[in-house]
């Protein structure tokens, strides 16, 4: 990953997208997230973290790319928007977050955390939520025809490796931790083409 941000530039990363997708605007404008204190696990270069905070949020951002990172905490100074950035691993012990938050999202990162680390990163989250706090999260599905063909795991031509969930999987990792408001397989708009996402919205038990 810091390869990729090193050495692709933003507008030619196949994630970066500076305007967010529909579900994340649509669950700010709908108020099924009203401003709060928010946190992107997985936020690259920090576009929908920027959203947030220009939408009344108080938002913290994280990644484990330190060039990612930088990129983040300067495009959110151009814009003069103020959010707080951080790097950190979420599959590690996240001493460097000192706070909780009402609601946490990561998008398109759960495909780059394979089944065997998953248990410790839902885990995070669910540390890093206040009670009844909300959660987004949005990954590839198996049912999606994109990035090397078919199977749960598959390389991509920047030579990441990513894993492709069923909403069965989903189901089984988020229910000990969350109450499952929402999880569906939906078609999103990616940068080149459309891809099957496996959404799930939830609530900290
Ligand atoms: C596909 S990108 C999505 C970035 C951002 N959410 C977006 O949609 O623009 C996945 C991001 O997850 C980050 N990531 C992967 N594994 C991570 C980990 N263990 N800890 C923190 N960030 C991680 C990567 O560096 C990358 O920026």
């Amino acid at each position: 990953m810091e390869k990729i941000y090193r050495t692709i530039s933003p507008e030619k990363i196949p994630w970066n997208l500076e305007i967010p997708p529909d579900i994340i605007q649509n669950i700010v404008k709908s108020g099924r997230v009203k401003p709060c204190k928010a946190i992107e696990l997985g936020c690259g270069t920090g576009n929908y973290v920027i959203y947030l905070s220009s939408m009344d949020f108080n938002t913290t951002g994280v990644d484990i790319s330190i060039t990612a990172i930088e990129m983040a905490k300067k495009s959110a100074t151009e814009k003069k928007i103020k959010c707080n950035f951080i790097t950190a691993d979420v599959l590690g012990e996240m001493a460097e977050i000192q706070s909780n938050y009402d609601f946490a999202y990561d998008w398109e990162l759960l495909h780059h955390i394979f089944p065997e680390e998953r248990e410790k990163y839902i885990t995070n989250v669910y540390k890093l939520l206040n009670p009844g706090g909300k959660y987004l999260s949005v990954c590839f599905s198996e049912k999606s025809p994109q990035f090397g063909g078919a199977g749960k795991y598959r390389k991509t031509p920047f030579d990441t490796v990513l894993y492709f969930s069923s909403d069965n999987e989903m189901v089984n990792l988020f229910q000990t931790l969350f109450e499952i408001e929402e999880l569906k397989t939906v078609t999103i708009q990616g940068k080149y083409t459309p891809h099957k996402v496996i959404y799930a919205f939830l609530k900290k038990r």
